[in-house]
């Protein structure tokens, strides 16, 4: 998909100003994809017409880099909302949930970047998650 390539070389060119773990940073970015595409598969499945859109974009605030993945799925339930980083959570079918993909983003942003990773949903609009990079890892590490 020549779109998404092209975001997805900007955001690597705006990441490559941050000192990340590229695998753990990458597959931080893919359990968000992955969860975005199976929310917006539950609601397409309900509705064949209907196409969802996964955007994504990045942008420097200051010393930190903030990447924004956005869905059009049908939202994060409000009160699930609190546990959906918790190891093993999950509302998904054996096979097709583990529980983990966010419990490894937090862990890997959080305490392996020193950045911090949040969400922002509406019930049958979508889901937004917020991950911010400090852009001067060495420095923040040293000081925690
Ligand atoms: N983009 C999203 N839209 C709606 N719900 C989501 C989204 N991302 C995560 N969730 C909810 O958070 C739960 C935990 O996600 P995750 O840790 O990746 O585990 P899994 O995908 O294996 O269920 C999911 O089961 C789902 O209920
Ligand atoms: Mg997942």
């Amino acid at each position: 998909m020549p779109v998404l390539h092209l975001l997805l070389r900007y955001t690597q060119a705006l990441i490559a100003q941050v000192p990340v773990m590229p695998g753990a940073f990458n597959q931080v970015i893919l359990n968000i994809l992955v969860n975005a595409a199976h929310a917006i598969g539950e609601v397409v499945a309900d509705a064949p017409l209907v196409k969802g859109k996964i955007t994504l974009s990045t942008r420097k605030i200051g010393d930190i880099v903030e990447i924004r993945i956005q869905d059009t799925g049908g939202g994060i339930p409000e009160n699930i909302r609190d546990r959906i980083f918790d190891p093993f959570f999950t509302t998904k079918i054996v096979g097709i949930g583990t529980g983990q993909g966010l419990a490894i983003a937090h862990d890997v942003i959080v305490k392996k970047h020193r950045g911090s990773i949040s969400v922002e949903s509406q019930d049958g609009i979508g889901t937004t998650f917020i991950v911010r990079l400090p852009l001067k890892l060495e420095e923040t590490a040293v000081a925690a």
